[in-house]
């Protein structure tokens, strides 16, 4: 988050920083930080002011303390002011203070960074600013972009700061939202993106004369345009004297310009949540613009014309309340995450597995690999849809590993207290990291010598600071109750494990390439899937809606998907529903089967659709119409007798389960909606269960 401004205290522009950071804070945060000017002369030729960092763990809160107890002037004024911010969920070192950002270039800060996203080449770009000299405190990527900027500008300070940033980009790989504040160019801002968000709000006491900003092209000086982009978590306040307004600039580029009348102001952010409250127009910044702030004027900056681009950016008027912008335009968060699952899925893989070699590096349980691989047992642990993630993963284990695993409910495995060895290792899986059940039986296992892993999403939180050693599944924070990406992203997680502990043994070989082979297609198969939203929508308003309960049968790798389908269902619908293995349905269940009787059954194409098969027809045997959801192009599945069939693209057996939720996931959104519930926060639960 960042803010451009003009004429305000220090006090005010701490304000304005740390209230757009807690606007944030729904997006999930481990730390946070500021960078604004300080109190003390950097350069007493210049009087430039040094630039003060505040950083501190936990919520936003936390550094409102800090910053308060510096006992700062709070009335010292800014003819013009930039500040950055930025709230942190950690993906490259823990929840530290030291890694929190904005991240400096030295220890004076004549370059700091606030960055979201990753830099897949930081290590490599480590090593060679290593080289250079320069010593690194932090274990972050985005300490990289903070030193890049002061190497280049060493090399040649004459560039312009938007010039200097086009070198540094040039290095960097992976993807990025990022803004930079410099001592060396006072009260100006830097913020571009690559694959993560930014936008820029404008506000000014005068209407803007323009309603779009035109790309300069660096490499090209004929086409002067100006422009704005904004990027990840970051924000940069920026005040300008007073003046401010949209007008044409001589070259007759468009871009935003003062007036010198009336203040401007521009808050940068990867979110609008944190705009909103000041403006409603805002420019989108588009990958690899470089929007600089200067002196009260916005430009963007491309290094290059790509073919087919636009060439302006334009000032839109966000209609959107602030609620409905934190849902990003969806009617729930549920609804948000479930759509988010290409890219959540995606980013559990990202830097992670290379696809190109089909190879996979877990560096979390590096260390510890060895120890891993010499385990007697896996013992997994987890609580309701974790636990489902377990179960749905349990097979593939058994067989990459040859070694036995066990999966337990939290609760259970405390009131049974089994026997746990040294030789074991237990596998924690947690949405939250801090579900009471799943703790407790952490703290049993490591009582017992086991070796402990956590998969967890929620960085710095309990299960993943004590475990020994863990994946982060990265799907980012999860608002709904009931979990979606997260179940997707532990699937694919403890695949990735699976696959980790299992790459030395050569005749794996084969299946690890089919396997990845298959991750890589994941994201792409579940927008597909989320095509079929409007199909599934009516499947389900028509056979399910106001129906007393409803069974999800499955088997083999469906087993799991049964249970979490059924889950989905009954917590946020609140429909009585039932997952089956299908093998059991002649054992007792089908003493339920009548015409009235809803039924949803995984029918997938694999070892076991013959098995399948003959349970949907015991099923429509005794007038069921189940709603069938088979594999796309699946010949032998009779659909005749089904109320509807619902088609999923064909995946790796032992993944498949990773896009059969999908559907079902959608159908227990609209049944709660159609219920009139709201299924992002069903009664008596609640998103971490930190009671027993
Ligand atoms: C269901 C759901 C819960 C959680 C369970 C464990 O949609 O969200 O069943 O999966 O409470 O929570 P975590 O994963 O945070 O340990």
């Amino acid at each position: 988050y960042a803010n451009y401004n003009v004429g305000k205290s220090r006090g005010q522009i701490i304000d304005t920083l740390v209230e757009g950071l807690s606007k944030l804070e729904y997006r999930g945060y481990d730390s946070a930080g500021i960078g604004i000017d300080g109190e003390k002369e950097f350069d007493e030729s210049t009087s430039t002011k040094e630039i003060a960092v505040y950083k501190q763990v936990g919520k936003v809160a936390n550094l409102k303390d800090e910053i308060k107890s510096q006992n700062l002037n709070t009335s010292e004024t800014f003819a013009n002011h930039v500040g950055i911010a930025h709230t942190r969920w950690a993906t490259h070192g823990g929840v530290t203070q030291t890694n929190c950002h904005p991240q400096p270039s030295d220890d004076r800060n004549e370059f700091i960074v606030v960055h979201n996203g990753i830099i897949t080449n930081y290590r490599e770009l480590k090593t060679f600013l290593k080289s250079k000299g320069h010593t690194f405190r932090s274990d972050t990527d985005t300490e990289v972009i903070a030193k890049l900027f002061k190497y280049y500008f060493d090399k040649d300070n004459d560039l312009e700061f938007y010039q200097l940033a086009k070198e540094v980009l040039y290095q960097l790989q992976g993807s990025y939202g990022l803004m930079v504040k410099s001592i060396h160019y006072p009260n100006e801002l830097v913020a571009t993106r690559k694959g993560s968000p930014l936008l820029i709000g404008v506000k000014s006491e005068q209407k803007l004369k323009v309603d779009f900003v035109d790309v300069e092209f660096i490499s090209d000086p004929a086409t002067t345009t100006q422009g704005t982009n904004g990027s990840s978590y970051s924000n940069s306040f920026l005040t300008l004297p007073t003046n401010s307004e949209m007008t044409l600039r001589k070259s007759e580029s468009r871009a935003i310009l003062p007036d010198y009348n009336k203040p401007i102001e521009f808050f940068v952010s990867s979110d609008a949540s944190s705009v909103i409250e000041h403006t409603k127009k805002v420019l989108f910044l588009e990958d690899d613009d470089i929007a600089h702030i200067d002196n009260g004027e916005l430009h963007i900056h491309r290094a290059a014309k790509a073919a087919g681009m636009s060439t302006t950016r334009p000032v839109h008027t966000l209609e959107m309340q602030l609620a409905e912008i934190m849902r990003g335009g969806y009617d729930h968060f549920m609804l948000k995450e479930i759509f988010e699952q290409p890219d959540s899925t995606f980013n559990t893989m990202r830097g992670r597995i290379d696809f190109k070699n089909k190879t996979i590096t877990l560096g979390g349980i590096k260390e510890f690999l060895t120890s891993i691989r010499r385990s007697r047992r896996f013992q997994m642990i987890a609580c309701g849809t974790s636990y489902h993630s377990c179960l749905a993963v349990r097979s593939l284990f058994e067989e990459l590993t040859e070694v036995p695993v066990s999966v337990d409910l939290a609760s259970d495995f405390l009131d049974r207290s089994p026997p746990i060895f040294r030789d074991d290792t237990c596998i924690f899986v947690s949405q939250s990291g801090e579900t009471a059940d799943s703790m407790m039986a952490l703290k049993r296992c490591r009582a017992a010598g086991a070796l402990t892993v956590g998969v967890v999403n929620s960085v710095g939180s309990s299960i993943s600071r004590e475990t020994d050693c863990g994946v982060h599944i990265n799907a980012g924070p999860e608002i709904g109750v009931a979990s979606t990406k997260a179940y997707t992203s532990q699937f694919i997680a403890l695949v990735m494990l699976a696959l980790q502990i299992s790459n030395h043994v050569i005749t794996n070989a084969t299946r690890h390439q089919e396997i990845i082979k298959g991750l890589e297609e994941i994201p792409t198969q579940i927008e597909k899937i989320l095509q079929q939203s409007k199909k599934i929508k009516e499947i389900s308003e028509k056979y399910l809606h106001n129906k007393q309960s409803i069974l999800v049968v499955g088997r083999g790798y469906q087993y799991a998907s049964a249970l979490e389908g059924a889950l989905k269902i009954k917590e946020i619908s609140y429909i009585h529903s039932e997952g089956i293995q299908a093998g059991e349905l002649k054992h007792g269940v089908l003493a339920l089967v009548d015409d009235k009787l809803p039924i949803v059954a995984f029918a997938t194409q694999d070892s076991y659709s013959a098995k399948l098969n003959s349970a949907i027809q015991q099923i429509t045997a005794r007038d069921g119409r189940p709603i069938i959801i088979a594999t796309e192009g699946d010949k032998l599945i009779d659909g005749s007798k089904a109320s509807a069939v619902i088609e999923v693209p064909k995946s790796v057996d032992c993944l498949q389960g990773v896009l059969n939720i999908i559907p079902v996931q959608l159908m227990s959104y609209y049944l709660s909606v159609a219920a009139g519930n709201n299924p992002d926060r069903p009664r008596n639960l609640a998103k971490s269960v930190t009671v027993e």
